[in-house]
């Protein structure tokens, strides 16, 4: 039985004292919950985050970093650094950094390689543009980007990744997919996983899925069958929403 695993991802939001406020209202909420939960919060909020979620079930991630372990990228935070505080999970390749930061499935790759060689876990965002769903070429785009993702990974380090399945029209737009059309999605990813790595890592691997989750459509989707979890923006900066998904289950 895979695990769901929650994530938040404040995105560019929250001053150290609203995360503070958050975490400190989230932790009595989710304190029973059987899911991961996960807050990927800004560089800035990290410290603040860790200290509060102390003693809690809430982990703390990042939403990038660097593929290097250290250098003139001014700038730049490695995955070194990330580790050092104390910090556990890393979002790699979200579509808001393939489209405005130039991150490409090349620089992915690495920074999965990166992450693993800290002992961070990564959450790997793939997902189709909505030219690209509408041309009926949406599971060739996703199954690539996992597979130039993943490339050169262990058996067992794929294993261990997380992939988000974000398609990018849903995501802070209020458009969900469909439930039946993001566990399609998802399973094809298990599909193309399986495939490459064995059926038994297909079956291990973490996906969840992204774009408007929120408390209202939470449940529908996390009790779809290829769905392990949620990568959740808007719905993340309030503890009472995120909160709600959290507990869908509960
Ligand atoms: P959203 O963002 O929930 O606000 O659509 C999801 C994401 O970009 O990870």
């Amino acid at each position: 039985m895979r695990k769901k695993v929650i994530a938040g991802n404040w995105k560019m939001n929250m001053l150290p004292n609203e995360a503070i406020s958050m975490i400190t209202e989230l932790t009595p909420l989710v304190k029973d919950t059987g899911n991961e939960v996960v807050l990927c919060v800004p560089y800035t909020d990290l410290f603040y985050s860790l200290l509060t979620a102390q003693g809690s079930n809430i982990k703390i991630g990042a939403q990038n970093m660097h593929y290097e372990e250290k250098g003139a990228y001014t700038g730049e935070i490695s995955g070194k650094m990330l580790k050092s505080i104390g910090v556990e999970y890393v979002i790699i390749g979200h579509s808001e950094r393939r489209q405005y930061f130039n991150e490409t499935d090349e620089t992915v790759n690495k920074k999965i390689k990166t992450a693993f060689e800290n002992n961070l876990k990564p959450i790997v965002c793939v997902g189709e543009t909505l030219e690209e769903r509408e041309a009926g070429i949406a599971y060739e785009i996703i199954e690539n980007q996992t597979q130039k993702a993943l490339e050169g990974l262990t058996e067992e380090q794929v294993a261990n990744t997380i992939i988000a399945y974000e398609p990018i029209w849903a995501i802070g737009t209020g458009k969900t997919a469909t439930s039946e059309d993001a566990n399609e999605a998802c399973k094809k990813i298990r599909e193309k996983i399986a495939k490459m790595y064995g059926q038994n890592v297909g079956e291990r691997v973490i996906i969840q899925y992204g774009g408007s989750m929120k408390p209202e459509n939470a449940k529908e989707l996390l009790e779809m069958s290829d769905i392990d979890g949620g990568l959740i923006g808007g719905a993340s900066l309030k503890a009472e929403s995120f909160a709600k998904i959290v507990n869908y289950n509960s």
